[in-house]
């Protein structure tokens, strides 16, 4: 399933002959002569990561301290106004037990290309370069069951793997919780500028996202701050101009909505209350980076394989996506310049 070990006799470095313990390639057993290809691969892989560390200038985590917030909705979000904005953007997909990245870009059928033990991406809109455990399960709808070191294993392999390129930003995506694949992430690939955090607007929402700012303070990485998505539910109409008129809200309680010169009316619901992420970041001390609309063409979107921000570039919610990006990247810039340069 996963690709084949890097082990080319012809591109590796010249062997270490004056090494008397190193059995040569002829007289190794042939438990030896495995351990010898791990070990290679293995020292690949770490050349890969460094390189990685080079050639992609921002590298952010996307994470939250509870499932089915639209962390993965967000990650590709994020991703799609960034490379909108003429960037170079990768997106990893790091949930294994339920990767759903490349159905929510309408990708989910591509075989990857693997050569020399890399793994090429998938190129998806805007020409975001594509990574999810979904493209190397053999069967969709066979369930995952991974051991804990194997898992871990198999994420190493999966970052280190990937022929990215250049990248001014990738975008990684989790499964919930701050358990096993974050810890492994923070700890393999170098160079993670921040997380960013997920959360719904409820109170308990605050709960959640300390779970997640604390796992960010104990890997030593930077919060970049909360997102609040699901955030109120706009309803827009029109009615005479300058009148006021009624409208039936959730559970039935009226809403007196006054119409502007030309006619429209417009109203925000807040579905799930508000607030939740900007009371989390403000009590917590990190930035509040934006709300995201509730917005059920995002569910339509993510069943279709084709994301809101693609559907409608000029929608409310592609432009709330804009302002989430350019608050990221002004932490990302006052990150950069608030670094202590030792000469
Ligand atoms: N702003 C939004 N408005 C409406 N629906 C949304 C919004 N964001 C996400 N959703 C919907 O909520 C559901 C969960 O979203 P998503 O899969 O992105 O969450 P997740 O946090 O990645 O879940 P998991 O924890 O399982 O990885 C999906 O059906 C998605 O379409
Ligand atoms: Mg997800």
């Amino acid at each position: 399933m996963m690709p084949d070990s890097p082990i080319s006799h012809h591109s590796g470095p010249e062997p270490i002959s004056d090494i008397k313990e190193l059995p040569s390639e002829d007289s190794a057993s042939p438990e030896q002569k495995v351990q010898m290809e791990q070990a290679y691969a293995q020292m690949m892989r770490k050349m890969r990561m460094t390189k990685m560390d080079e050639e992609i200038k921002h590298k952010i985590m996307v994470l939250s301290g509870k499932g089915g917030v639209g962390k993965s909705t967000v990650s590709v979000g994020l991703a799609l106004s960034l490379a909108r904005q003429g960037k170079k953007v990768g997106l990893m997909d790091i949930d294994i037990t339920g990767p759903n990245v490349p159905k929510m870009l309408g990708i989910e059928n591509v075989d990857l290309h693997v050569e020399n033990g890399q793994i090429f991406p998938a190129i998806g809109p805007h020409g975001l370069k594509v990574i999810s455990m979904a493209f190397l399960l053999e069967d969709p709808d066979k369930p995952v069951i991974w051991r804990g070191p194997i898992k871990l294993g198999a994420i190493q392999q999966f970052i280190g793997d990937v022929a990215w390129g250049e990248l001014d930003a990738l975008i990684i995506d989790f499964p919930p919780g701050t358990s096993d694949e974050p810890l492994t992430v923070s700890q393999s690939l170098p160079g993670i500028d921040g997380v960013v955090i997920v959360t719904t607007p409820q109170e308990v929402a605050l709960l959640d996202s300390r779970k997640s700012i604390n796992f960010a303070k104990t890997v030593s990485l930077q919060c970049l701050g909360v997102v609040e998505n699901m955030s109120g539910y706009n309803l827009k109409g029109s009615a005479p101009p300058d009148s006021e008129i009624s409208i039936i809200g959730p559970s039935g309680i009226p809403i007196d909505v006054h119409t502007d010169s030309t006619g429209s009316w417009s109203v925000t619901l807040d579905i799930f209350k508000s607030g939740g992420g900007a009371s989390a970041a403000e009590e917590l001390e990190v930035p509040f980076l934006g709300s995201l609309p509730f917005d059920p063409g995002i569910v339509r979107g993510g069943d279709d394989g084709v994301h809101r921000i693609i559907a409608e570039p000029d929608g409310s919610t592609a432009e709330a996506f804009d302002l989430v990006v350019k608050n990221i990247l002004s932490e990302l810039d006052g990150r950069k310049s608030s670094k202590v340069r030792i000469s």
